[in-house]
């Protein structure tokens, strides 16, 4: 019987102990770290006494030993059998996904809920709920205190507004009044209310939070915003105000920010979430709570999204950033505070050159629609 190394697999060093974690389905296993060389005598369809003359320098029996419980521990796979057909096939459908975010996504599934004893939609304070900070702050920093202007165009239809989001990647030259900006800010990202979760004062936003944590902070490059002075700042939203952080910026650090991306040079501002590591991970320990983060990432992207669409502002977002670039002009250590998401806006250009053009019936002939075909009679 042929052997070949699982190729859903990594390994790593976890508290003084090798691991050989495979994936999907499989759990982390401790092992001598001489099972990594055995594993890589295995890399295609291998007869185990091939592999033994390879390994030479290894003890014929414990040799055989190893091969067998790495077999039976489903880190090599027997040709022909359903769990290489299936390895095989977590290897064409992840692509070069794996094994990055393919081990991530695995590794990090069917996780029982932390807090067994509380329903999903309760915010505990449990015991393993450490001490934390609220808010970030800047009590050094120059500010802006903003203004909290009315802003009517904020009661425009849900369906209006729903419907008029789209991704504008053309601004004008126009700038964004302070009072747009800060209703923005402040819509999207400063408390609505607080509450008690037994331990501490939490607040919400108008997006949802996993465990109403409110890890991610807001910070602002701004461009071409009224009265206020090119630079990075972060948004204070204890005190709604802009503290300042370096002066200046430009289209070209707005494109480099942005992993290079042309459009990013016309958006009158940037805002960059930026996660504090810490606020999530002290209630929930589990690494798949990171997902968590990433999903608050996007409800708090949609949120601006519609707002500034509300305000009559043209929003973009970008996955695509250079995060390190951001980190350092932000002052973020990207350890304990990490930029995840760049969102962006400016009023929008009358001709959206940028946008992509309307499909048309020969674009749905070159395009696999899946389903049944409908026979005409
Ligand atoms: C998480 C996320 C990341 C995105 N990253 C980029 C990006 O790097 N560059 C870009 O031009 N657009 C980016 N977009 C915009 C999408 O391309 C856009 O949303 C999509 O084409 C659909 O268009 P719509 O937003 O107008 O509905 C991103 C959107 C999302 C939600």
């Amino acid at each position: 019987m042929r052997l070949r190394r699982r190729r859903g697999l990594v390994c790593y060093w976890h508290g003084g102990n090798f691991v050989v974690h495979p994936h999907p389905g499989g759990d982390p296993l401790t092992m001598h770290p001489v099972a990594a060389e055995i594993l890589s005598a295995f890399e295609e369809w291998t007869d185990p006494l091939e592999a033994a003359e390879e390994l030479g320098h290894l003890s014929g029996e414990s040799l055989s030993g190893a091969v067998d419980q790495l077999h039976e521990n489903g880190l090599l796979l027997a040709e022909g059998s359903a769990e290489a057909e299936s390895d095989e096939r977590f290897d064409r459908q992840w692509g070069t996904w794996a094994p990055e975010a393919s081990f991530f996504h695995y590794a990090t599934q069917d996780v029982k809920y932390p807090d067994t004893e509380q329903p999903a939609n309760i915010v505990s304070g449990g015991e393993s709920d450490s001490p934390f900070v609220l808010f970030t702050g800047y009590p050094e920093a120059d500010r802006i205190l903003l203004p909290r202007p009315r802003c009517p165009e904020l009661a425009t239809p849900y369906d209006e507004v729903l419907y008029a989001r789209r991704t504008r990647r053309d601004h004008t030259e126009e700038p964004v009044p302070l009072e747009v900006l800060s209703a923005l800010l402040a819509t999207v990202f400063a408390p609505v209310d607080y509450i008690d979760c037994g331990r501490c004062a939490l607040f919400r936003r108008t997006s949802p939070a996993g465990g109403a944590r409110q890890e991610l902070d807001a910070y602002v490059a701004i461009r071409n915003v009224t009265g206020v002075r090119p630079g990075t700042y972060h948004y204070n939203l204890r005190e709604h105000s802009l503290e300042l952080l370096s002066e200046g910026f430009t289209p070209e650090d707005a494109t480099h920010f942005c992993a290079d991306q042309e459009w990013a040079r016309g958006a009158a501002f940037l805002v960059v979430l930026s996660a504090v590591v810490d606020r999530l991970l002290s209630k929930y320990p589990t690494p798949r709570s990171y997902r968590v983060m990433l999903l608050d990432a996007g409800h708090l992207g949609q949120t601006f999204a519609l707002t500034a669409t509300a305000l009559g502002l043209g929003p973009a977002q970008t996955g695509a950033f250079h995060d390190s670039v951001v980190a350092e002009r932000l002052g973020l250590d990207n350890i304990g505070s990490t930029p995840l998401y760049v969102l962006a806006a400016g009023y929008p250009a009358p001709e959206q050159t940028e946008a992509p053009p309307m499909a048309e019936v020969e674009t749905f002939r070159r395009t696999d629609l899946g389903g049944v075909a409908v026979e005409s009679s």
